[in-house]
């Protein structure tokens, strides 16, 4: 029944391709700039079907993929405002922003290749690196619960490793709000966006010293729920020296108290709550007056944290957009289209 209903599904979106891609031959094309709902239905209709339909193709495989593509786009927006810079690859002397340590275990590059080869097939140097980025990462959440994203945004064309500041497990609340407020995003965003660690993974080495030698003292955290900890330590063993090597780091689902790890629901709060928190900076939004109330209120009413999670989502993938001749539209995402310049 369940693949009878997936091959229904892809035989009605190929019909919808096929026309789409007709009416966008017959059809003015529309290259003005923009950043509002649908901007390529002119240029390129037939961009957000093809995301959806890949991303779609992707997820039935592998449910984790929205995890991915939400960090990646958090990472992206961060530095520098969304312009899809996360993307690229390093060349020559040049160390791009991907090679950074909070980006080194980042993910989704390639099923935004396929993304943006596909677009590049049917409306050629239209749609922005970062836009499918932000429609792919609309269309993971949308598995869970959608928000409308605008497009229209361009791609930036400097990488450097040298300009990433990303907030780190080891911030305290008020330090990750400094960088939040860097960006125009509030406390409320904060606690919010952080409940996107409901679903994906966290690998052992960006909490493990909670478990072992909290803060240089020997001891787990005491903010961490003992039975948690000694369940965790069965899969993360103690670190021999302070590097770990990401390639061979177990990991864990982010979030530890749900069955449900890919669902974007509000069980990362409940964890909060209950001391199952994996990252310290998470953990401590129980105990900041602000922060416990909202993570209450979330608990109390998942309606409102769905709400607010797409405010915020949209909040975030308008941070720094590039638009009218700023930038360029990147014909391989990882790749600035004119290097030499
Ligand atoms: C503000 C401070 C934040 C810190 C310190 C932080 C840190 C982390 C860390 C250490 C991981 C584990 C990565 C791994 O082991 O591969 C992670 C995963 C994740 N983060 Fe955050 N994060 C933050 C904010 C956010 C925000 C704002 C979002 C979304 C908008 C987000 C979405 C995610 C998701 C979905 C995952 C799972 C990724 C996967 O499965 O590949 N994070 N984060």
């Amino acid at each position: 029944m369940f693949t009878k209903n997936i091959a229904e599904t892809c035989h009605i979106e190929a019909l919808h391709l096929a026309l789409l891609t007709l009416a966008s031959i017959l059809l003015p094309v529309n290259n003005s700039l923009c950043l509002e709902l649908h901007c390529y239905r002119n240029s390129c209709l037939q961009a957000e079907l093809v995301v959806k339909k890949i991303v779609k193709k992707h997820f039935i495989v592998d449910p984790s993929l929205p995890a991915g593509f939400l960090r990646l786009q958090f990472h992206d927006c961060f530095v520098r405002g969304c312009d899809g810079l996360v993307l690229i690859d390093s060349i020559g002397d040049n160390v791009a922003k991907k090679e950074a340590p909070p980006n080194l275990t980042l993910r989704g590059f390639e099923v935004n290749d396929e993304i943006k080869a596909d677009l590049e097939k049917r409306c050629k140097g239209i749609v922005s690196c970062v836009d499918t980025l932000a429609l792919a990462t609309q269309e993971g959440v949308a598995f869970a619960r959608g928000y409308a994203v605008q497009t229209g945004r361009r791609d930036g064309t400097v990488s450097n490793i040298s300009e990433v500041h990303i907030p780190v497990p080891s911030f305290s609340i008020s330090d990750a709000l400094k960088a939040f407020q860097n960006i125009s995003l509030d406390l409320d965003d904060l606690t919010t966006l952080l409940g996107a660690h409901a679903i994906g993974f966290c690998h052992c080495g960006f909490f493990v010293d909670r478990l072992y030698n909290f803060r240089g003292l020997g001891q787990p955290d005491p903010n961490m729920d003992s039975n948690h900890v000694d369940c965790l330590i069965k899969i993360c063993p103690k670190p021999a020296n302070q590097t770990f090597n990401i390639s061979t780091d177990p990991k864990v689902f982010m979030s530890q108290t749900t069955n449900t790890p890919f669902k974007l629901d509000t069980s990362f709060y409940h964890g909060v709550l209950g001391g199952e928190a994996l990252l310290q900076l998470d953990q401590q939004l129980a105990f900041t007056g602000i922060t416990e109330k909202i993570v209450l209120d979330y608990v109390k009413r998942p309606k409102v944290f769905r709400e607010n999670l797409l405010k915020a989502m949209i909040k975030l993938s308008s941070v720094g957009v590039l638009s009218d001749e700023n930038g360029e539209i990147r014909m391989n995402c990882r790749k600035i289209n004119n290097p030499s310049q």
